[in-house]
């Protein structure tokens, strides 16, 4: 089912979410559904729980290709429950992103270049992988929301942040 999508200023976002107890349950099987719902409907990159208004560390990204996002590489649809997260480098790179919470701007968000990650899959599944690029940077993204922080909070340089439209006014990016 196609839920909807919190916004910045709701003050649900900026809650930290709490751990997930039980795997394998109707109630987890029936959030994710949800969530995968919602991000393909929308082309989002990635969807955390707490966008849809639901308070536990739940996280899912991935997509062959990504119209909100047409430059960059492909990465693996991954659905994550109870993350934690690494840095395998001390070196920031800044580079843009957008949040469905936050619609229509982009921003110049510094992220870890290199991390590994943890967690487990709907089942209890343990999911382990090392990520660069565009997919570590969607992990942190999406792990950010499970404690509150939106990545207009991260950014450094506030003059690298506005209207997608007019950043990228050739780009052909779809209004989200
Ligand atoms: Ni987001």
């Amino acid at each position: 089912m196609i839920r909807e999508i919190l916004k910045m200023g709701d003050p649900r976002l900026l809650e930290k979410s709490r751990p997930v107890e039980a795997f394998g349950t109707p109630d987890l099987r029936a959030l994710i559904g949800d969530m995968q719902d919602t991000m393909r409907a929308a082309s989002g990159a990635g969807l955390a729980a707490p966008q849809i208004g639901v308070g536990l560390r739940v996280v899912i990204f991935g997509f062959e290709s990504n119209p909100r996002y047409p430059q960059v590489e492909a990465v693996p649809f991954t659905i994550l429950v109870n993350p934690v997260l690494t840095p395998l480098s001390d070196e920031l790179e800044e580079d843009w992103e957008g949040c469905l919470s936050v619609p229509g701007l982009r921003g110049a968000v510094p992220r870890w270049t290199r991390l590994s990650y943890r967690g487990f899959d709907a089942e209890g599944g343990l999911i382990e992988r090392e990520a660069a690029g565009f997919h570590a940077r969607v992990v942190q993204h999406e792990c950010d929301h499970l404690d509150g922080i939106l990545y207009p909070m991260r950014i450094r340089d506030l003059t690298k942040f506005g209207y997608t439209e007019i950043l990228f006014p050739d780009a052909g990016i779809p209004e989200d």
